[in-house]
């Protein structure tokens, strides 16, 4: 017999009780069909391709290795947590001046991976943004200008600290 939870998951500040789940049914899953936050893709769904990178108490995750009963009683973010009242973030402005996209399938999980790196290492420099990247595949890009699109947010956020100083 299948086990059923009930379980509850905060997600982009916002808390959703009653989730009533298999024990089985991943983070991604549970994120896309029970909360009905689509935004975070679902690729290959053995942690190869990053499509489904959330975010997880501020750090960037797989949400399709992780069984969403894991995620209970912690801080959930996907990409929608990214623009307010219909306007692009500074990451999600940088991705569309560089054509840091092309299908924008991997997208989701860029931005979030990026969102994630940059609250950790505000100052990264290009080489480590590539090797951040790197754990992330799209087949569109070629990566460069994702790479730029991050760098260039990074250095806008640099720049309003510095200004707000
Ligand atoms: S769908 Fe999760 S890593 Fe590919
Ligand atoms: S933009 Fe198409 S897979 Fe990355």
């Amino acid at each position: 017999m299948t086990e059923k939870l009930l379980i509850s998951l905060t997600v982009n500040g916002r808390r959703h009780d009653d989730l009533v789940i298999e024990s089985r049914y991943t983070l991604v899953d549970v994120l896309r069909h029970h909360v009905g936050l689509t935004g975070t893709h679902v690729g290959c769904e053995h942690g190869v391709c990053g499509a489904c990178t959330v975010l997880l108490d501020g750090a960037p995750v797989r949400a399709c290795l992780i069984f969403a009963a894991q995620a209970e009683g912690r801080e959930i973010r996907t990409v929608e947590s990214l623009s307010h009242g219909g306007e692009l973030n500074d990451l999600q402005r940088a991705f569309s001046a560089c054509h840091g996209l092309q299908c924008g399938f991997c997208t989701p999980g860029f931005l979030m991976l990026a969102e994630g790196f940059l609250a950790e290492r505000p100052d990264a420099t290009r080489e480590e943004i590539r090797e951040v990247v790197s754990s992330n595949l799209c087949r569109c890009t070629g990566y460069q200008s994702i790479v730029d699109a991050i760098e260039q947010c990074a250095r806008g956020r640099r720049e309003a600290q510095g200004e707000a100083r």
